[in-house]
């Protein structure tokens, strides 16, 4: 009898890693999370393309990556070698050079100069007008068929409109930049097609052009909102690619800005809609505790984020050789981090494979973690945590209509394209 000698440990996590990125997105990725973090914290994976690369998939692994001072976001130089040309498309222009991608002063500098507009305050500001959209939003759906796909009735302009109005961008360009936007998301997957690529770019140029002349406007009438103080703000001191032309550096640093926020402040939330009113029609108990318990809503929100993220995987990159959970990682070796295998670690939340609304709230990796810790977070607690009760009690019998279509590719940003339901 022979017997098979085991897979080498790397082997394994090759081809599970492989699984989880390949272009068609699975409905469950679970399974294949919980068995790289059981084969090990960190693993060196071989990728093609890329050469040697790092995964880290167990909560503390994640969490470390993105708080020690060892790593932070690719830098300009590697983004030269990892997407040439990115500083000839306007779009990869506008996000590479935003908060996203800077490091210590200049990113704190960056981020501080929109930090108030994001602060939990500010969005507990915004409770009142958020409930009014929900609930015009649900009137309109209560007003159409029973059939409906969520994601184009609710998820996609409750999150175009949420983040347009916090941007001072008008209701019909922000439904204009949210259509653009869903077209552009695929800058951030690694495995898009051509034909994805080709269509992100003119999206991304259409995206630029639209907050650009937004921007113009302002300047040259203002108006009280973020947009007009982003137009007209003094440029900061310092800039990745060092000072030019002061004038052109503010209108780059604002659009910049501005691209980064809609973009970032409207597609995870779209897909926390979508994602969680999909959990909760496959949890119709747990949907039945939050219609009877509309006070659940902020821990409904944080469980939902946590037990299926938008945002599955971030980047980073080494800025000195050094090690995490013990593994050798040389300068500018890139590391992906699982947020989502991080959410689903049994030695960091307790069983995390049940879906609870009422649990305490777990220290889930949904908004990352460290200097970049998600800057809309408030922002998007609120939106959940007032959608979610309000479209349970207005659509009891909300059931799927047809089994959900997800993104694709969907390595990175994790969420519905459609999701079919019957609303009575
Ligand atoms: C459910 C909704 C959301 C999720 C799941 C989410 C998730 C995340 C994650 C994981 C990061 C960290 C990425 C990294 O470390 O590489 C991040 C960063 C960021 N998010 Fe969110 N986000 C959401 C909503 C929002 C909203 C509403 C805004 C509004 C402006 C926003 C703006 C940003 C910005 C500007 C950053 C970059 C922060 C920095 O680099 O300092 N996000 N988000």
């Amino acid at each position: 009898m022979t017997v098979m000698a085991p897979a080498p440990a790397g082997a394994t996590a090759k081809r599970v890693f492989l699984r989880l990125i390949r272009p068609r997105p699975q409905a469950d990725p679970y399974p294949d999370y919980r068995r790289l973090r059981e084969l090990a914290p960190v693993h060196t994976i071989r990728l093609p393309g890329l050469g040697e690369a790092w995964v880290a998939a167990a909560h503390a692994e994640v969490a470390l990556l993105l708080r020690h001072r060892d790593f932070g976001p690719l830098s300009h130089a590697r983004l030269d070698l990892l997407s040439p040309g990115w500083r000839r498309q306007p779009l990869t222009s506008c996000i590479y050079r935003s908060m996203a991608f800077r490091s210590g002063l200049d990113h704190r500098v960056n981020r501080g100069l929109v930090a108030g507009d994001f602060s939990a305050r500010t969005a507990d500001g915004h409770r009142e007008s958020l409930t009014l959209l929900a609930e015009e939003l649900l009137d309109g759906l209560a007003r159409g068929g029973r059939e409906t796909d969520l994601m184009d009735s609710l998820a996609l302009p409750f999150a175009a409109l949420t983040i347009g109005r916090a941007l001072g961008v008008p209701d019909g360009p922000a439904l204009e930049l949210s259509r653009l936007s869903r077209v552009a998301s695929t800058v951030f997957e690694p495995m898009a097609t051509a034909a994805q690529r080709a269509a992100q770019h003119r999206a991304g140029e259409g995206i630029v052009d639209l907050l650009g002349a937004l921007l113009a406007e302002r300047r040259r009438a203002p108006q009280d909102d973020l947009l007009t103080r982003l137009a007209t703000a003094r440029p900061a001191d310092r800039d990745a690619d060092g000072p030019t032309d002061r004038n052109a550096d503010g209108v780059r640093e604002a659009l910049s800005t501005a691209v980064m926020l809609f973009g970032a402040g409207f597609d995870s939330p779209a897909s926390a809609v979508g994602l969680g009113a999909g959990l909760l029609m496959e949890h119709p108990e747990q949907a039945a505790l939050l219609r009877a318990d509309p006070s659940l809503g902020r821990r409904a929100a944080e469980e939902i984020l946590r037990y299926d993220s938008p945002v599955h995987l971030v980047t980073r990159t080494a800025h000195r050789d050094t090690r995490l959970a013990g593994v050798p990682i040389p300068r500018d070796g890139v590391v992906f981090g699982l947020l989502a295998s991080g959410n689903r670690d049994p030695l960091a939340v307790f069983e995390p494979d049940r879906f609870d609304i009422a649990r305490i709230p777990a220290p889930a990796l949904s908004f990352g973690a460290g200097a970049h810790y998600c800057l809309g977070a408030p922002l998007a607690r609120l939106q959940s945590e007032i959608l979610f009760p309000l479209l349970l009690r207005r659509f009891p019998a909300l059931r799927p209509a047809a089994p959900p279509v997800y993104r694709s590719p969907g390595t990175m940003l994790r969420g519905y394209e459609h999701l079919p339901v019957l609303l009575r």
